[in-house]
C-alpha cells in the first residue's frame, strides 16, 4: 500500500542536502560514516552526469492539493540508468525518512525505480549488505532475488549482496 498523499518527483539539486540527510540518519549512513556534504556533493555531480535521483513529496495540508508534491522530502532513490555491469538500470541507493517508514513510501521509490527502466532493461540490479536483514526482506517482497555476494566489497567485514529482478517480457 502507498500512502496517498505523496507525490513521486525528480529531485531538484535545491532537495540533494535533505536526500543526503535522510540517508546519513540510516543504519547504513551511521555504519558506513555518510557526511551530508560528502554525499550530496556526490549526488549533485550524479545528477549532473546523468543519474536519476527522484523523490517521495509530502503534499502540503488544507489548500495543496494533494499529490502536489510540494511539502517535505521523505525518502528518495538514486538511480544509475546502466549502473550494473554497464548495462542494468541500478538502485544506488535509496533511503526513507526513519519517521516514516513501514507507510509505503519505499514502495513507491521502488516502483519508480521499475518504471524509470527502459523497456529494453532485462534486469534490474542493486546491492545490499548483509547486515541489512529489513531491507534484503523489503526488496524480496518487491519480486527482488539474491544473484551473488561479493564479500568485503565497500568495507571489510561486510558482504554486498547483489540482488536483480528480472522484468516481465
Ligand atoms: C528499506 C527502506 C527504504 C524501506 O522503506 P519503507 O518506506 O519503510 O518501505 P515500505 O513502507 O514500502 O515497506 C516496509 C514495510 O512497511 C509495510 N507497509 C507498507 N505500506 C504500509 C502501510 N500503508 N501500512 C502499514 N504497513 C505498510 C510493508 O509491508 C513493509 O513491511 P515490513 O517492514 O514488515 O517488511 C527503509 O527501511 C530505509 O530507508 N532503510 C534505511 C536505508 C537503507 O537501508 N536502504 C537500503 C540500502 S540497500
Amino acid at each position: 500500500m502507498t500512502r496517498a498523499d505523496i507525490s513521486i518527483v525528480d529531485a531538484k539539486l535545491c532537495d540533494l542536502e535533505s536526500c543526503a540527510a535522510i540517508a546519513c540518519d540510516s543504519e547504513i549512513g551511521r555504519r558506513y560514516h555518510f557526511d551530508m556534504e560528502t554525499l550530496a556533493g556526490s549526488m549533485r555531480r550524479a545528477l549532473e552526469s546523468g543519474a536519476i535521483i527522484v523523490a517521495a513529496r509530502e503534499a502540503l495540508g488544507p489548500g495543496s492539493a494533494v499529490g502536489s508534491g510540494s511539502g517535505a522530502i521523505l525518502g528518495f532513490a538514486w538511480i544509475d540508468p546502466r549502473g550494473a555491469f554497464g548495462s542494468a538500470p541500478y538502485l544506488k541507493l535509496i533511503a526513507v525518512d526513519g519517521k516514516e517508514r513501514s507507510g509505503g513510501v519505499g514502495a513507491a521509490l521502488l516502483a519508480e525505480f521499475e518504471r524509470r527502466a527502459p523497456p529494453k532493461a532485462r534486469m534490474l540490479a542493486l546491492l545490499v549488505s548483509d547486515f541489512n536483514d529489513k531491507a534484503i526482506v523489503f526488496y524480496e517482497r518487491h519480486g527482488f532475488a539474491k544473484a551473488g555476494a561479493l564479500p568485503d566489497f565497500a568495507v571489510d567485514g561486510v558482504t554486498e549482496i547483489l540482488m536483480v529482478k528480472r522484468r516481465a517480457p
